[in-house]
């Protein structure tokens, strides 16, 4: 196998999702302490001191102390190399983690023990579901008194459509949890944690021990015998293939905090996934070890740190083999671009590098021409992969800056902002940009959006919520928007790519539209 192969074999990239609070930036933590690439407990993390998460690098993000974008990481474990993708606990940017689930192979989701799943775990797990792509479950918080661990299986059965087979199986809860029994091993895991917040002693005991039931206290070793009973006839089956399709997850229990049952963890999934997977492209599928260079733009961001003012286009690479300064085609617009300041970025932290591969992530410098979803391949290869669709907003503001002398930043702030996918902006048939319709999916994407202008563009702007909640593009080419029929809250409007669209109010306005305009063609997602 070439040389370029191995390294592909050896890599895996997973996106992270939680609801915020449940220690998915915990849990990060211990995997980057265990592949050694922080030294550090508390430099991913401390939103309530003064370090910052390594992952969550806007001002917003700290003020608030939730992950607005997402961002990746890498680092090696044992003879794996690790991609992590951050995602955007908050539902507000679910299409964000959407996104940044097109550029990961699996999904680790970490669920609080006492807690459940709550409601963004629901939302975020839909996107996971339209991926199929296989989901880890990591019940945190074990340490604290936790929900029965049947019902917690129940609820992630029933609320979320997929399958469980618990790996391991936890002995108590709070302070009575006395840690995992590993199913596949059949030992003991112990926990004796209490008293040390940051670090559990771990001992492995097969359960045929004789003295068990003393260490464990009588109770508890009795509902572990049951328990281990129930399990093996409960009809909960392994299946490699329904976990690699995202219909059945393995579930562990831990603690993420004490740094307890998370290494069996990541050697567990490391096994279970696969190296980079296949990606489909329009017509065909690209095979990740095919020595072509082939990759997709998942994000952008402009500004990521003040003192590196520019673009950056994040790229999961899908196939072959990335060489710093390479030339590659940017399929959408027919233009080569010379690679040439690659980054792997940890947050603030930008490293250079010189090589990466099918599954790395990596950042390039953006002049200006990626748009998400864009592919970038060997010369003359001409690559396209599906497009990541757009999610619809639902809510809308009309935007205009305090200061009309401040129209060009206003423009430029406006515009890189949608460019990036944060927000979307439309304006009046033939109009300028001295106001602008903003549309957002979660209204905190408008505080961010506020935010940015002030921090970055230096421009206020006044912002007023419109009465709007649905948004439909005209596929008719060639309308006359004059002879249209729509009911008076209806707005005309165009997108940045000239595009008519029309938003309404309410359910009933669309089947006025429909009905009133023979032929009308409406669609929710943009085309093209
Ligand atoms: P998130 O990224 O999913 O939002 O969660 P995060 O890791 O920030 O964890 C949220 C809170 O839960 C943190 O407490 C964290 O210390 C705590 N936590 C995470 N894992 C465990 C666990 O296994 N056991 C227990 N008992 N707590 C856990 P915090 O008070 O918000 O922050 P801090 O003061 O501890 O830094």
């Amino acid at each position: 196998m070439a040389d370029y192969q191995q390294e592909i074999k050896r890599r895996r990239t997973f996106a992270i999702i939680s609801h915020p609070d449940a220690g998915k930036t915990t849990l990060t933590e211990k995997f980057l302490l265990y592949g050694g690439a922080i030294t550090q407990a508390g430099s991913v993390k401390g939103k309530k001191n003064s370090r910052h998460a390594v992952s969550d690098w806007m001002e917003i993000e700290k003020q608030r102390g939730i992950s607005v974008t997402s961002s990746a990481m890498q680092f090696e474990y044992e003879n794996f190399c690790i991609n992590i993708l951050d995602t955007p606990g908050h539902q507000d940017f679910s299409e964000d983690t959407y996104r940044t689930l097109m550029a990961a192979d699996s999904a680790v989701m970490v669920i609080d023990a006492s807690k459940g799943v709550e409601a963004q775990t629901r939302k975020l797990f839909k996107v996971c579901v339209m991926r199929d792509i296989p989901i880890f479950t990591f019940i945190n918080k074990m340490d604290r008194d936790a929900q029965s661990p049947y019902d917690l299986l129940d609820e992630i059965e029933k609320e979320l459509g997929i399958g469980t087979y618990p790996m391991n199986w936890p002995i108590g809860s709070g302070i009575d949890f006395k840690g995992v029994y590993d199913r596949e091993n059949q030992q003991i895991i112990t926990f004796s944690g209490h008293g040390n917040k940051h670090e559990a002693d771990s001992t492995y005991l097969p359960i045929d021990t004789p003295d068990l039931e003393t260490r464990l206290g009588e109770n508890l070793h009795a509902t572990l015998k049951d328990d281990i009973n129930l399990l093996d006839v409960a009809g909960y089956d392994f299946d490699l293939d329904k976990v690699r399709h995202g219909k059945l997850s393995p579930v562990f229990f831990g603690s993420a905090l004490t740094n307890f049952g998370v290494e069996p963890f990541l050697e567990n999934f490391l096994q279970l996934t696969s190296s980079p997977l296949a990606r489909k492209t329009a017509d065909d599928i690209v095979d990740p070890f095919d020595s072509a260079f082939s990759a997709f733009v998942f994000k952008i961001q402009a500004n990521m740190n003040k003192a590196h003012r520019d673009r950056i286009a994040f790229i999961r690479i899908c196939s072959g083999k990335f060489e710093k300064g390479m030339d590659v085609d940017h399929v959408q617009s027919g233009r080569k671009v010379k690679l040439s300041q690659p980054q792997q970025l940890m947050a603030e932290s930008r490293e250079m590098i010189e090589e990466a591969y099918a599954g790395d992530i990596i950042g390039i410098f953006d002049p200006g021409i990626f748009s998400i979803g864009d592919t970038l391949c060997s010369p003359g290869k001409k690559v396209l992969f599906e497009g990541i669709p757009t999610f619809a907003p639902e809510i809308f503001s009309l935007v205009r800056q305090k200061d009309t002398m401040k129209r060009k930043q206003f423009v430029k702030g406006a515009t890189q902002i949608a460019q990036e996918g944060a927000i979307q902006i439309f304006q009046e048939i033939n109009s300028g940009m001295e106001e602008i319709i903003v549309g957002v999916v979660g209204v905190l994407q408008f505080d961010v959006f506020k935010h940015r202008m002030e921090n970055e563009y230096n421009v206020e702007i006044i912002m007023n919520t419109l009465p709007f909640q649905f948004i439909r593009w005209i596929d008719n080419p060639e309308i006359d928007l004059k002879k249209l029929s729509l009911t008076s809250d209806t707005k005309k409007v165009q997108d940045t790519k000239g595009r008519y669209l029309l938003l309404f109010s309410n359910e009933w306005s669309i089947r006025w539209a429909l009905e009133h305009n023979e032929g009308l063609l409406l669609s929710e997602f943009s085309r093209g």
